[in-house]
Protein backbone atom coordinates (compact mmCIF):
# COMPACT_ATOMS: atom_id res chain seq x y z
CA UNK A 1 0.00 0.00 0.00
CA UNK A 2 1.47 3.21 -0.72
CA UNK A 3 0.17 7.15 -0.32
CA UNK A 4 -1.08 7.08 -3.87
CA UNK A 5 -3.50 3.92 -2.41
CA UNK A 6 -5.23 6.11 0.38
CA UNK A 7 -6.05 8.81 -1.81
CA UNK A 8 -8.25 6.00 -4.12
CA UNK A 9 -9.62 5.21 -0.67
CA UNK A 10 -10.39 8.75 0.62
CA UNK A 11 -11.86 9.76 -2.67
CA UNK A 12 -13.88 6.45 -2.78
CA UNK A 13 -15.03 7.62 0.74
CA UNK A 14 -15.91 10.73 0.10
CA UNK A 15 -18.20 9.58 -2.83
CA UNK A 16 -19.67 7.17 -1.26
CA UNK A 17 -19.83 7.18 2.48
CA UNK A 18 -23.17 6.32 4.38
CA UNK A 19 -24.58 9.42 5.71
CA UNK A 20 -24.63 8.59 9.81
CA UNK A 21 -25.90 10.48 12.31
CA UNK A 22 -22.69 10.53 13.77
CA UNK A 23 -20.82 12.29 10.44
CA UNK A 24 -22.45 15.17 11.05
CA UNK A 25 -20.48 16.03 14.39
CA UNK A 26 -16.65 16.35 15.32
CA UNK A 27 -18.28 16.70 19.63
CA UNK A 28 -16.10 14.28 21.44
CA UNK A 29 -18.97 13.21 23.98
CA UNK A 30 -21.19 12.38 20.85
CA UNK A 31 -18.15 10.55 18.77
CA UNK A 32 -17.53 8.57 21.92
CA UNK A 33 -20.81 7.70 22.22
CA UNK A 34 -21.65 6.47 18.83
CA UNK A 35 -17.82 4.62 18.96
CA UNK A 36 -18.95 2.42 22.19
CA UNK A 37 -22.36 1.41 20.77
CA UNK A 38 -20.96 0.41 17.49
CA UNK A 39 -19.02 -2.08 19.33
CA UNK A 40 -20.44 -5.12 18.60
CA UNK A 41 -23.56 -3.86 17.06
CA UNK A 42 -24.44 -3.30 13.51
CA UNK A 43 -24.67 0.41 12.34
CA UNK A 44 -28.45 -0.16 11.59
CA UNK A 45 -29.19 -1.08 14.84
CA UNK A 46 -27.12 1.47 16.79
CA UNK A 47 -28.98 4.79 14.92
CA UNK A 48 -32.17 4.78 16.59
CA UNK A 49 -30.46 3.88 20.07
CA UNK A 50 -28.07 6.86 19.26
CA UNK A 51 -30.54 9.05 18.89
CA UNK A 52 -32.66 8.62 21.92
CA UNK A 53 -29.28 8.47 24.23
CA UNK A 54 -28.18 12.00 23.11
CA UNK A 55 -31.54 13.70 23.51
CA UNK A 56 -32.01 12.34 26.74
CA UNK A 57 -28.35 12.58 27.70
CA UNK A 58 -27.12 15.15 25.58
CA UNK A 59 -23.29 15.64 27.22
CA UNK A 60 -21.10 14.07 30.09
CA UNK A 61 -22.83 16.02 32.84
CA UNK A 62 -26.14 14.36 32.30
CA UNK A 63 -24.87 11.24 31.34
CA UNK A 64 -22.81 11.38 34.72
CA UNK A 65 -26.17 11.88 37.08
CA UNK A 66 -28.33 9.76 35.22
CA UNK A 67 -29.66 6.69 37.30
CA UNK A 68 -28.89 3.56 36.61
CA UNK A 69 -31.83 2.45 35.98
CA UNK A 70 -32.56 5.03 32.99
CA UNK A 71 -29.17 4.26 31.59
CA UNK A 72 -29.71 0.71 31.38
CA UNK A 73 -33.39 1.49 29.92
CA UNK A 74 -31.49 3.53 27.36
CA UNK A 75 -29.34 0.55 26.58
CA UNK A 76 -32.10 -2.15 26.50
CA UNK A 77 -31.53 -4.66 23.73
CA UNK A 78 -27.83 -3.02 22.69
CA UNK A 79 -26.55 -5.82 24.81
CA UNK A 80 -23.11 -6.09 26.65
CA UNK A 81 -24.30 -3.72 29.29
CA UNK A 82 -20.93 -3.35 30.98
CA UNK A 83 -20.13 -0.68 28.25
CA UNK A 84 -23.10 1.31 29.33
CA UNK A 85 -22.21 1.11 33.14
CA UNK A 86 -18.28 2.13 31.93
CA UNK A 87 -19.41 5.11 29.85
CA UNK A 88 -21.18 6.69 33.17
CA UNK A 89 -17.81 5.56 35.02
CA UNK A 90 -15.94 7.96 32.40
CA UNK A 91 -18.21 10.54 32.65
CA UNK A 92 -18.34 10.59 36.22
CA UNK A 93 -14.59 11.00 36.34
CA UNK A 94 -14.88 13.73 33.39
CA UNK A 95 -17.53 15.97 35.52
CA UNK A 96 -15.97 15.56 38.79
CA UNK A 97 -12.87 16.57 36.44
CA UNK A 98 -14.93 19.79 35.26
CA UNK A 99 -14.39 18.22 32.01
CA UNK A 100 -17.77 18.41 29.55
CA UNK A 101 -15.70 16.87 26.99
CA UNK A 102 -12.74 13.28 25.83
CA UNK A 103 -9.73 14.41 26.85
CA UNK A 104 -7.43 14.84 22.97
CA UNK A 105 -4.75 12.74 24.53
CA UNK A 106 -4.12 9.47 24.17
CA UNK A 107 -2.73 8.65 27.62
CA UNK A 108 -5.45 10.56 29.43
CA UNK A 109 -8.09 8.48 27.59
CA UNK A 110 -6.43 5.13 28.03
CA UNK A 111 -6.92 5.39 31.70
CA UNK A 112 -10.72 5.70 31.63
CA UNK A 113 -12.90 3.00 32.12
CA UNK A 114 -13.76 1.03 28.75
CA UNK A 115 -12.04 3.30 26.38
CA UNK A 116 -9.87 0.77 25.00
CA UNK A 117 -7.36 1.49 21.83
CA UNK A 118 -9.49 1.59 19.45
CA UNK A 119 -11.80 3.88 20.98
CA UNK A 120 -8.91 6.01 21.73
CA UNK A 121 -8.05 6.05 18.23
CA UNK A 122 -11.71 6.51 17.12
CA UNK A 123 -12.08 9.88 19.81
CA UNK A 124 -8.44 11.21 18.73
CA UNK A 125 -8.95 11.04 14.60
CA UNK A 126 -12.58 11.44 14.23
CA UNK A 127 -13.61 14.39 16.99
CA UNK A 128 -10.16 15.82 17.33
CA UNK A 129 -8.03 14.95 14.03
CA UNK A 130 -5.17 13.93 15.26
CA UNK A 131 -2.71 10.95 13.89
CA UNK A 132 -4.19 8.25 15.97
CA UNK A 133 -5.55 5.17 13.82
CA UNK A 134 -8.49 2.98 15.03
CA UNK A 135 -8.56 -0.79 13.80
CA UNK A 136 -11.47 -2.49 14.64
CA UNK A 137 -12.47 -5.92 13.26
CA UNK A 138 -13.44 -4.32 10.01
CA UNK A 139 -10.08 -2.45 9.11
CA UNK A 140 -8.35 -5.87 10.38
CA UNK A 141 -10.31 -7.56 7.11
CA UNK A 142 -9.05 -4.78 4.90
CA UNK A 143 -5.28 -4.75 5.85
CA UNK A 144 -5.25 -8.91 6.33
CA UNK A 145 -6.32 -9.00 2.58
CA UNK A 146 -4.20 -5.72 1.25
CA UNK A 147 -1.30 -7.38 2.98
CA UNK A 148 -1.56 -11.38 2.91
CA UNK A 149 -1.57 -11.44 6.61
CA UNK A 150 -0.49 -14.94 7.71
CA UNK A 151 -0.92 -14.35 11.10
CA UNK A 152 -4.49 -14.54 13.68
CA UNK A 153 -5.65 -10.99 13.14
CA UNK A 154 -7.01 -11.30 16.87
CA UNK A 155 -2.95 -11.50 18.02
CA UNK A 156 -2.33 -7.73 20.04
CA UNK A 157 0.82 -7.56 18.04
CA UNK A 158 -1.05 -7.84 14.22
CA UNK A 159 -2.82 -4.87 15.40
CA UNK A 160 0.35 -3.35 16.95
CA UNK A 161 2.30 -4.07 13.55
CA UNK A 162 -0.95 -2.29 11.34
CA UNK A 163 -1.11 0.70 14.14
CA UNK A 164 2.32 1.55 13.01
CA UNK A 165 1.79 1.28 9.69
CA UNK A 166 -1.53 3.27 9.62
CA UNK A 167 -0.31 6.10 11.48
CA UNK A 168 2.50 6.54 8.71
CA UNK A 169 0.01 7.51 6.04
CA UNK A 170 -2.00 9.51 8.62
CA UNK A 171 0.34 12.38 8.06
CA UNK A 172 -0.75 15.30 6.29
CA UNK A 173 -4.36 13.17 5.86
CA UNK A 174 -7.85 14.58 7.45
CA UNK A 175 -7.61 11.94 10.35
CA UNK A 176 -11.35 11.45 10.33
CA UNK A 177 -11.68 10.41 6.87
CA UNK A 178 -8.72 8.27 7.19
CA UNK A 179 -10.32 6.00 10.39
CA UNK A 180 -13.82 6.52 8.75
CA UNK A 181 -12.30 5.52 5.69
CA UNK A 182 -11.17 2.13 6.17
CA UNK A 183 -13.93 1.38 8.66
CA UNK A 184 -16.61 1.73 5.54
CA UNK A 185 -14.68 -0.41 3.17
CA UNK A 186 -15.05 -3.03 5.65
CA UNK A 187 -18.32 -2.54 6.19
CA UNK A 188 -19.49 -2.00 2.55
CA UNK A 189 -17.01 -3.93 -0.22
CA UNK A 190 -14.11 -5.70 1.94
CA UNK A 191 -16.94 -8.10 3.29
CA UNK A 192 -17.33 -11.57 3.97
CA UNK A 193 -18.01 -11.68 0.33
CA UNK A 194 -15.98 -8.76 -0.70
CA UNK A 195 -17.18 -6.41 -4.21
CA UNK A 196 -13.21 -6.65 -5.00
CA UNK A 197 -14.11 -5.31 -8.23
CA UNK A 198 -15.25 -2.14 -7.03
CA UNK A 199 -12.25 -1.94 -4.53
CA UNK A 200 -10.49 1.63 -4.41
CA UNK A 201 -8.03 -0.86 -2.95
CA UNK A 202 -7.79 -3.66 -6.14
CA UNK A 203 -4.30 -1.99 -7.14
CA UNK A 204 -2.42 -2.92 -3.95
CA UNK A 205 -4.34 -5.73 -2.77
CA UNK A 206 -2.37 -9.06 -2.96
CA UNK A 207 -5.10 -11.01 -1.90
CA UNK A 208 -6.85 -9.65 -4.94
CA UNK A 209 -3.70 -10.18 -6.97
CA UNK A 210 -3.12 -13.62 -6.16
CA UNK A 211 -7.00 -14.67 -5.98
CA UNK A 212 -6.76 -15.76 -2.53
CA UNK A 213 -9.31 -13.71 -0.85
CA UNK A 214 -11.40 -16.19 0.95
CA UNK A 215 -7.69 -17.04 2.71
CA UNK A 216 -8.46 -13.99 4.85
CA UNK A 217 -8.93 -13.11 7.63
CA UNK A 218 -6.66 -15.67 9.48
CA UNK A 219 -8.54 -16.89 12.50
CA UNK A 220 -7.60 -19.33 15.27
CA UNK A 221 -10.97 -21.75 15.45
CA UNK A 222 -12.90 -20.21 18.19
CA UNK A 223 -13.55 -22.63 21.59
CA UNK A 224 -17.05 -23.72 21.07
CA UNK A 225 -19.75 -21.83 23.71
CA UNK A 226 -21.24 -23.76 26.16
CA UNK A 227 -24.74 -24.18 26.13
CA UNK A 228 -26.83 -23.54 29.22
CA UNK A 229 -30.84 -25.17 29.07
CA UNK A 230 -33.42 -23.39 31.68
CA UNK A 231 -36.64 -23.16 32.51
CA UNK A 232 -38.47 -19.88 32.35
CA UNK A 233 -41.84 -18.82 33.91
CA UNK A 234 -44.24 -16.26 32.64
CA UNK A 235 -46.52 -15.79 35.63
CA UNK A 236 -49.50 -13.72 35.44
CA UNK A 237 -52.32 -12.66 37.44
CA UNK A 238 -54.69 -10.23 36.26
CA UNK A 239 -53.10 -8.98 33.31
CA UNK A 240 -49.56 -8.10 35.62
CA UNK A 241 -46.61 -10.17 35.46
CA UNK A 242 -43.59 -11.14 37.85
CA UNK A 243 -40.29 -10.03 37.11
CA UNK A 244 -37.01 -9.68 39.69
CA UNK A 245 -33.91 -8.36 39.79
CA UNK A 246 -30.87 -9.97 38.40
CA UNK A 247 -27.89 -10.01 40.84
CA UNK A 248 -25.36 -7.21 40.52
CA UNK A 249 -22.54 -9.36 39.06
CA UNK A 250 -21.86 -11.39 36.19
CA UNK A 251 -23.51 -11.37 32.61
CA UNK A 252 -26.87 -9.14 32.43
CA UNK A 253 -25.80 -7.55 36.00
CA UNK A 254 -28.92 -5.66 37.50
CA UNK A 255 -30.85 -6.20 35.30
CA UNK A 256 -34.45 -7.68 35.17
CA UNK A 257 -35.52 -11.44 34.06
CA UNK A 258 -38.77 -13.64 34.56
CA UNK A 259 -38.07 -15.85 37.32
CA UNK A 260 -36.21 -18.94 35.91
CA UNK A 261 -34.54 -21.82 37.41
CA UNK A 262 -31.27 -24.00 36.11
CA UNK A 263 -32.33 -27.07 35.09
CA UNK A 264 -35.87 -28.52 32.94
CA UNK A 265 -39.08 -29.13 34.47
CA UNK A 266 -42.34 -30.08 32.89
CA UNK A 267 -46.14 -29.01 32.69
CA UNK A 268 -46.89 -31.88 35.65
CA UNK A 269 -43.96 -30.90 37.84
CA UNK A 270 -45.08 -26.83 37.59
CA UNK A 271 -48.47 -28.39 38.42
CA UNK A 272 -47.67 -30.44 40.83
CA UNK A 273 -45.25 -27.28 42.51
CA UNK A 274 -47.75 -25.34 42.66
CA UNK A 275 -50.35 -27.57 44.19
CA UNK A 276 -47.63 -28.52 46.85
CA UNK A 277 -47.65 -24.60 47.91
CA UNK A 278 -51.39 -24.68 47.85
CA UNK A 279 -51.17 -21.45 44.91
CA UNK A 280 -54.96 -22.10 43.11
CA UNK A 281 -54.30 -21.36 39.62
CA UNK A 282 -56.20 -22.38 35.77
CA UNK A 283 -53.57 -22.68 33.29
CA UNK A 284 -49.63 -24.10 32.93
CA UNK A 285 -48.84 -23.73 29.32
CA UNK A 286 -45.37 -24.25 27.57
CA UNK A 287 -44.93 -21.63 24.78
CA UNK A 288 -42.34 -23.43 23.00
CA UNK A 289 -38.36 -22.79 23.84
CA UNK A 290 -35.79 -19.42 23.08
CA UNK A 291 -32.40 -19.62 21.86
CA UNK A 292 -29.83 -17.23 22.56
CA UNK A 293 -26.16 -16.88 21.86
CA UNK A 294 -23.78 -14.03 24.01
CA UNK A 295 -20.47 -13.71 22.94
CA UNK A 296 -19.47 -16.78 25.97
CA UNK A 297 -22.21 -19.08 25.87
CA UNK A 298 -25.61 -20.05 24.53
CA UNK A 299 -29.05 -20.27 26.69
CA UNK A 300 -32.08 -22.53 25.66
CA UNK A 301 -34.49 -21.37 27.35
CA UNK A 302 -38.10 -23.77 28.00
CA UNK A 303 -40.67 -20.99 28.54
CA UNK A 304 -44.09 -21.96 30.44
CA UNK A 305 -46.85 -19.58 30.46
CA UNK A 306 -48.47 -20.02 33.99
CA UNK A 307 -51.31 -18.30 34.98
CA UNK A 308 -52.36 -17.92 38.52
CA UNK A 309 -55.80 -17.52 40.37
CA UNK A 310 -54.41 -15.11 43.57
CA UNK A 311 -51.47 -12.95 43.81
CA UNK A 312 -48.16 -14.64 45.40
CA UNK A 313 -45.69 -12.35 47.44
CA UNK A 314 -42.76 -11.99 44.74
CA UNK A 315 -40.19 -9.50 44.07
CA UNK A 316 -41.93 -7.57 41.23
CA UNK A 317 -45.87 -7.31 40.04
CA UNK A 318 -45.79 -5.35 36.75
CA UNK A 319 -48.30 -4.25 34.06
CA UNK A 320 -46.90 -4.91 30.47
CA UNK A 321 -46.80 -0.58 30.32
CA UNK A 322 -44.23 -0.84 33.17
CA UNK A 323 -42.32 -3.56 32.23
CA UNK A 324 -42.03 -1.10 28.65
CA UNK A 325 -41.38 1.73 30.41
CA UNK A 326 -39.17 1.14 33.24
CA UNK A 327 -37.66 -1.89 33.07
CA UNK A 328 -34.64 -2.49 31.45
CA UNK A 329 -35.69 -6.63 30.08
CA UNK A 330 -32.43 -7.62 27.83
CA UNK A 331 -32.95 -8.84 24.49
CA UNK A 332 -33.40 -12.44 25.53
CA UNK A 333 -36.01 -11.91 27.74
CA UNK A 334 -37.74 -9.95 25.23
CA UNK A 335 -37.82 -12.96 23.40
CA UNK A 336 -39.29 -15.16 26.10
CA UNK A 337 -42.01 -12.12 26.23
CA UNK A 338 -42.95 -12.01 22.81
CA UNK A 339 -43.73 -16.01 23.33
CA UNK A 340 -47.04 -14.82 24.66
CA UNK A 341 -48.34 -14.33 21.26
CA UNK A 342 -48.16 -18.34 21.14
CA UNK A 343 -50.56 -18.69 23.60
N1 LIG B 1 -18.19 1.27 13.09
C1 LIG B 1 -17.37 1.75 14.03
N2 LIG B 1 -17.17 3.07 13.88
C2 LIG B 1 -17.93 3.46 12.84
C3 LIG B 1 -18.17 4.70 12.21
N3 LIG B 1 -17.62 5.81 12.67
N4 LIG B 1 -18.98 4.71 11.13
C4 LIG B 1 -19.55 3.57 10.71
N5 LIG B 1 -19.36 2.37 11.26
C5 LIG B 1 -18.57 2.31 12.33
Amino acid sequence: MKKKNIKDLLTWYLENKRDLPWRHTKDSYKIWISETMLQQTRVETVIPYYERFLKCLPDVPSLASVSEEQLLKLWEGLGYYSRARNLQKTAKILSDNQMDFLPPNKEELERLPGIGPYTVGAILSIAYGLPEPAIDGNVLRVLSRVYEEKEDILKPKVREKYCLLLKEFMDGIDASSFTQSFIELGALVCTKNPNCEVCPLKKCCLAYKHQTISLYPVKKIKKEKPIFEKTVFLCEYQKKVFIRKRKNEGLLANLYEFPNVDFLVNEEDIQRELKKRKVSYSLVRSLGNVKHVFSHQIWILHVYFISLNEKIPYELFVSEQELKEKYSLPTVFQKVWNLKKNL
